[in-house]
C-alpha cells in the first residue's frame, strides 16, 4: 500500500495557507504517494477541492478520518491538543510547530509515538534549501512589508521628473537582512526608493551592496563575532544592544520607510527603535516591523496592530505570509514534500536520525523528545 500523506484544514484564528497546493500534490502522486486533503483546506488560499480532485487528492470532510489514516501530516501550524491526540502512532508530522515555545505539545506528541519534523529547525545547508519554510516564508513577508509601508506614506517611492519639478526618492532602511530584509531591500528598490540596509552579522554588507542598496556601517557595530555557526544572530549585551540603538537613530530620523525583521533563535526580538527615536523621524513616516511575533523591534509596535505616534505610522502584522496565501501555501508545500519525499521508500516511512536535515529537525521520534536535551 502506498503512503498516504494528508493535508488537513488549518483552525488557528485568521490562518489562510494550507500545507500543499495542488501543484505540490501533483507531483506526489505522480510518485506513487497517496495524498489525502480535507474538504476546504484550501479554500481560503484559492485552491477549492476540486482542483486537489482533479490532480488525483482524495478529499475527506471528517478530519478524525483524515488524521487517523495518515502516514505523514502536513501542517502549516502547531497541531492543537485535539488533533494532536488524533495522529496515529508512528506517523509523520511537519510543521511550523514554533519549537521554542511548543515544549508541552513535543511532549504529548511524543507520547504518542508521533515523530515530529520542525520546519523551523531545517539547518540553513546547501542540500535543504529546497526544504527551507523559514525562507520561503520570509522572501514573501519581506515583499508584502514594503508593499505596506508604500501603500501608507503619503510620497511616492521613485525619483520622478515632472513638468512642475522634481521628486525626490523616498529613503528607504532595512534593519536585520535576513531573507526578509533582502527581499524588501530589493522590492524597495525595484520600487525605486533611496535603500539602505544594516545588520550586526558583518557578512550581510556584500549581500545588501550587490543587489544596489547602501550598507549602514556603524564601525563598531557589525561583526564577524556576531553570527552563530548557523549564520543567525547572536544576541548582543545590554551595553551592546544601547549602543547600537544610539547609533541606529539618526540613520533612523533621516528615513521615510523603516523596515525591520531582527530575530535572534528563541529570544525576544531586539529593541533597535526606542520610543525616543520614533519622536526624531518625521511626521507621516511609516515603520514596518515584521519582528511582532517576537515582540517586535521597535517599542512602541503593538503586534497585530497599526498605530499612529508622533505622527508615524507603526505597522507590525502578524503571519503577514498568510496575505498571500496562494504563493506562501504554494511554497511551503514545496519545502514539506522536499524534506519528507527521502523518507518514502517502498518499504514506508523511514526516519534516518543520521541524516544532517532529518536529525536536527525532528524534535520526537519512538516516544523520545529530542529538542532541547
Ligand atoms: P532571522 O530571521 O533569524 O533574522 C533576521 C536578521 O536580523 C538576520 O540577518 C540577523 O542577523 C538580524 N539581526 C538579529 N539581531 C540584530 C540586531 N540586533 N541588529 C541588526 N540585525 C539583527 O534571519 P534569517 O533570514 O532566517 O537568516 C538567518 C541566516 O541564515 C542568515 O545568515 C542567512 O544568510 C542564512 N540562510 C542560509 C540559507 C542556506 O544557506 N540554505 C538559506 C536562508 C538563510
Amino acid at each position: 500500500m502506498s503512503v498516504r500523506i494528508c493535508v488537513p484544514r488549518e483552525t488557528a484564528a485568521g490562518e489562510t495557507r494550507v500545507a500543499l497546493a495542488p501543484d505540490g500534490a501533483k507531483r506526489l502522486i505522480s510518485d506513487h504517494i497517496s495524498v489525502a486533503v480535507e474538504a476546504g483546506a484550501g479554500d481560503a488560499a484559492g485552491f477549492p477541492d476540486a482542483s486537489y480532485e482533479a490532480v488525483g487528492a482524495d478529499i475527506v470532510s471528517d478530519p478524525g478520518r483524515l488524521l487517523g489514516e495518515a502516514d505523514v501530516v502536513f501542517k502549516v501550524a502547531p497541531p492543537t491538543e485535539a488533533e494532536a491526540d488524533r495522529l496515529p502512532k508512528g506517523a509523520v508530522l511537519a510543521c511550523l510547530l514554533r519549537p521554542h515555545e511548543s515544549e508541552a505539545l513535543i511532549q504529548r506528541l511524543a507520547g504518542r509515538g508521533v515523530t515530529v519534523l520542525a520546519l523551523e529547525l531545517v539547518p540553513r545547508i546547501t542540500r535543504a534549501q529546497s526544504m527551507d519554510a523559514l525562507s520561503s516564508q520570509s522572501n514573501l513577508a519581506g515583499y508584502k512589508a514594503v508593499l505596506i509601508a508604500a501603500n501608507t506614506l503619503g510620497r511616492i517611492f521613485p525619483l520622478l521628473m515632472t513638468a512642475a519639478g522634481t521628486l525626490s526618492p523616498a529613503r528607504v532602511l532595512v534593519l536585520g537582512v535576513g531573507v526578509a530584509g533582502l527581499q524588501a531591500l530589493a522590492t524597495a528598490r525595484r520600487l525605486g526608493a533611496d535603500t539602505w540596509g544594516y545588520d550586526i552579522r558583518a557578512a550581510v554588507r556584500e549581500e545588501v551592496e550587490s543587489i544596489g542598496a547602501k550598507f549602514v556601517d556603524l564601525g563598531e557595530g557589525t561583526s564577524e563575532d556576531a553570527q552563530t555557526e548557523g549564520g543567525y544572530a547572536k544576541e548582543l549585551a545590554e551595553e551592546e544592544q544601547a549602543r547600537q540603538r544610539e547609533q541606529l537613530a539618526a540613520h533612523i530620523a533621516r528615513a521615510d520607510v523603516v523596515v525591520t525583521t531582527a530575530l535572534v533563535p528563541g529570544r525576544p526580538a531586539p529593541v533597535l527603535i526606542t520610543g525616543e527615536v520614533v519622536e526624531r523621524m518625521r511626521p507621516g513616516s511609516v515603520i514596518v516591523d515584521l519582528a511582532g511575533e517576537a515582540g517586535g523591534n521597535c517599542a512602541l509596535a503593538q503586534p497585530g496592530e497599526t498605530v499612529v505616534e508622533h505622527g508615524v505610522t507603526i505597522h507590525a502584522p502578524l503571519n503577514v505570509p498568510g496575505s498571500l496565501p496562494y504563493h506562501a501555501s504554494q511554497l511551503l508545500g514545496r519545502n514539506l514534500s522536499a524534506l519528507v519525499k527521502p523518507m518514502i521508500g517502498e518499504d514506508g516511512v523511514s526516519v534516518d536520525l543520521e541524516d544532517d536535515v532529518i536529525g536536527p529537525c525532528c524534535v520526537a521520534h519512538a516516544g523520545e523528545v529530542r529538542f532541547g536535551a
